[in-house]
């Protein structure tokens, strides 16, 4: 009796052992399972170059992101062009996530879920705008463009772009404050601005001290009293126009009353030519503006 009583304890506490056993591997699997997903999702896109992805994402970028950041991400004056292979927050699948789901606090960057429409995207819908955001993202960095410290010197001394433009406080305000420029606007729209400035004129720029109507427009006026004011276009009704003229004396008047009121898209900046300014001088001024956006 003792003997088959002790056999069955030691059996029925071994049956015991092996649920615990059972129940611990069980546990171990669920917690791994449980973690698991949500550990990988955050390493690496799951949607990665996937061409279907790409197309959703494009979506949801051109309903959510493409009002700051532009279409097809290259920058839209109020948000950064994320064509650039590097970014300033990170540029791992996990940067951007977290970019993306958290926003960047104390910038115009909001969180998901905080733009306009307010619902916010899922887990799902941020890979695929990542997928669509290294679908149009260059394949190598950028080069190391130009000398920023002699395109700084430049920009404020011999080319003269200080005359009109301010960075980080200093300069002139006919044209626009430049200081986000550099990360706002692809490299070859920069170009563009200063070799062709009337083919695009600024826009799209959100800027603490001025309030604009659209554009930069070039607006030329002559009062009654017959004095002839050049300058851009700050805001514009029917009766009325605000304009910045040539040098920085604002000015409101009503249409009505000019004698002569003319607007244009004729830039206010000088096309700079290789002659005003070579190659590798825009290259340096280039490599300012990139610079000072990246800080
Ligand atoms: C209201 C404007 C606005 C909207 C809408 C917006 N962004 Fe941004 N975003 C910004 C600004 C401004 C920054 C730059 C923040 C800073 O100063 O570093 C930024 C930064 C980023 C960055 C980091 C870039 C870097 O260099 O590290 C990513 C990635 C990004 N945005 C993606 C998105 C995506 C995707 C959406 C849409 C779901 C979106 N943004 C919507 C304004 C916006
Ligand atoms: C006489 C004044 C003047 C000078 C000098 C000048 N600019 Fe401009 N710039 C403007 C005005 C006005 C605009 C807005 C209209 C336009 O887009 O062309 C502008 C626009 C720009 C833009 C486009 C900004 C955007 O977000 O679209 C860039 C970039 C720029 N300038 C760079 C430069 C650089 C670099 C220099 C010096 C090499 C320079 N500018 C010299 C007046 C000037």
């Amino acid at each position: 009796m003792v003997a088959v009583n002790e056999s069955n304890i030691i059996r029925r506490s071994g049956r015991m052992l092996q649920r615990l056993v059972r129940c611990y591997f069980l546990f171990a699997l669920f917690a791994t399972l449980g973690t698991l997903p949500i550990a990988v999702a955050r390493k690496q896109n799951p949607l990665a170059n996937e061409p279907q992805a790409a197309k959703v994402g494009e979506f949801q970028f051109r309903s959510n992101c493409a009002f700051c950041h532009g279409l097809g991400a290259r920058g839209g004056g109020r948000g950064p062009d994320l064509t650039r292979a590097q970014k300033r927050h990170g540029n791992s699948d996990p940067d951007l996530f977290r970019t993306i789901n958290e926003g960047v606090p104390g910038t115009a960057m909001p969180p998901n879920g905080a733009t306009q429409q307010g619902v916010g995207m899922t887990e799902t819908e941020i890979w695929q705008v990542i997928t669509y955001i290294r679908s149009v993202q260059l394949k190598a960095p950028a080069q190391p463009l130009g000398d920023a410290a002699h395109g700084k010197q430049l920009f404020f001394g011999a080319a003269a772009c200080s005359t009109c433009h301010m960075i980080e406080g200093k300069g002139g305000r006919l044209g626009p404050d430049l200081s986000t420029t550099g990360s706002a606007r692809a490299t070859d729209y920069l170009v563009d601005s200063v070799r062709y400035p009337s083919r695009r004129l600024a826009q799209g720029i959100s800027e603490a001290m001025k309030e604009f109507s659209q554009e930069y427009e070039t607006v030329k006026v002559e009062t009654a009293d017959g004095q002839k004011f050049t300058g851009v276009v700050l805001n514009e009704d029917h009766f009325t126009v605000q304009m910045m003229d040539e040098r920085e004396q604002l000015h409101l008047f009503e249409k009505d009353k000019l004698r002569w009121y003319e607007k244009s898209r004729e830039s206010l900046m000088p096309a700079y030519d290789q002659k005003m300014l070579n190659d590798k001088d825009l290259q340096d001024i280039l490599a300012f503006l990139l610079n000072v956006g990246a800080r």
